[in-house]
């Protein structure tokens, strides 16, 4: 369940998506417990390669990965940006503790269901993890960094969220980041490759219809939470992937002409039949844009870790 302030921010969220042309809803809603529940079997499912990919890289180059971080040898403080179950960062923090390393790990997230998912989990399997969980959003933590400690931040930021962001909110989002972040401090980012069309889009538009599960949920989410009549039944999951751009976008169709009340938001919304409603974008980057990125936001890029097939990378970044 939210608090008061929470429900209100969801509320003029959804009065602002929803009023707009075209319509959009954000994407930060998906994780209730259900859409937690659901990302978890997406990542389990054959089309969606980024997670066996990003797990290859963290179980087949730990070791590399490890030098890379505690090159100094210095406690250090892991802290994830909507680290969701946590089950790919679950190999790096198992790698550390081995080698004795001093550091805690702080998963920040705005679902409070993933977060306390995720602390159950590593309490059981890490019972000497010291780990402070953080509540919100990261765009309003970040001020909190500068003060946290005087350990060195490892700030991870994996499994593609970074695709969530256009690329010009992803330079400000790195730029907001490199003004918390001191000159020893690192970012390790989860970047999803350009690749094969029939490669991408599949992951966004699964044969078992566990997208489009997820995307229909946060419609539900608003029915309960927010005391709206959405009819689930008249949308319809539709997934795009345009090369030129590099961008899947995910949408949900309005079958036909209808309206829709939501009452936190005292407001009823029109909608034309086949009217869209832009849900997600999943940006695919290539290494000369991942390297533009960091250039245009105050970094440079140490080091690529690859997957076996090239089709994603785990990018370490420096403040310049
Ligand atoms: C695609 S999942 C990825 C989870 C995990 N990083 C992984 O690689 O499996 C995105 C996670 O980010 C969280 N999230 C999305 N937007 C957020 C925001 N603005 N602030 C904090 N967490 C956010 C979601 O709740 C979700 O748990």
């Amino acid at each position: 369940m939210q608090s008061a302030t929470q429900q209100n921010t969801f509320a003029d969220d959804v009065l602002r998506g929803l009023s707009s042309n075209p319509k959009f809803l954000s994407s930060k809603y998906f994780y209730d417990d259900e859409g937690s529940r659901l990302f978890q079997e997406i990542m389990r499912l054959p089309e969606y390669y980024l997670t066996q990919a990003e797990l290859e890289i963290f179980s087949e180059q730990r070791d590399e990965i490890f030098q890379a971080f505690a090159e100094s040898g210095a406690a250090f403080d892991l802290i994830e940006l909507g680290a969701g179950d946590g089950t790919k960062t679950s190999v790096l923090v198992e790698s550390f503790l081995r080698r004795q390393i001093d550091f805690s790990y702080i998963p920040i997230d705005i679902s409070a269901e993933a977060l306390n998912f995720l602390t159950g989990k590593f309490n059981r399997q890490f019972p000497n993890l010291s780990i402070q969980p953080e509540q919100g959003d990261y765009f309003r933590t970040l001020e909190s960094f500068k003060t946290k400690s005087d350990k060195q931040k490892i700030i991870l930021f994996l499994g593609s969220n970074i695709g969530n962001f256009s690329l010009a909110q992803a330079q400000d989002f790195f730029k907001s980041l490199r003004a918390v972040m001191n000159e020893t401090d690192l970012l390790f980012i989860g970047f999803d490759l350009q690749k094969d069309p029939h490669t991408i889009l599949p992951a966004y538009d699964d044969a078992q219809g566990i997208t489009a599960e997820f995307n229909l949920n946060l419609l539900t989410r608003i029915n309960r939470e927010l005391g709206a009549d959405f009819n689930r039944q008249e949308f319809s999951h539709y997934a795009s992937y345009h090369p030129i751009d590099g961008a899947a976008r995910s949408f949900l169709i309005s079958r036909k002409a209808q309206t829709v009340r939501v009452e936190a938001a005292n407001k009823t919304f029109e909608f034309a039949a086949w009217e869209p409603i832009f849900m997600e974008i999943s940006q695919k980057y290539t290494l000369k844009m991942i390297g533009d990125l960091a250039q245009a936001s105050g970094f440079r890029v140490a080091k690529y870790f690859f997957d076996s097939r090239n089709f994603y990378t785990n990018s370490l970044w420096k403040p310049e």
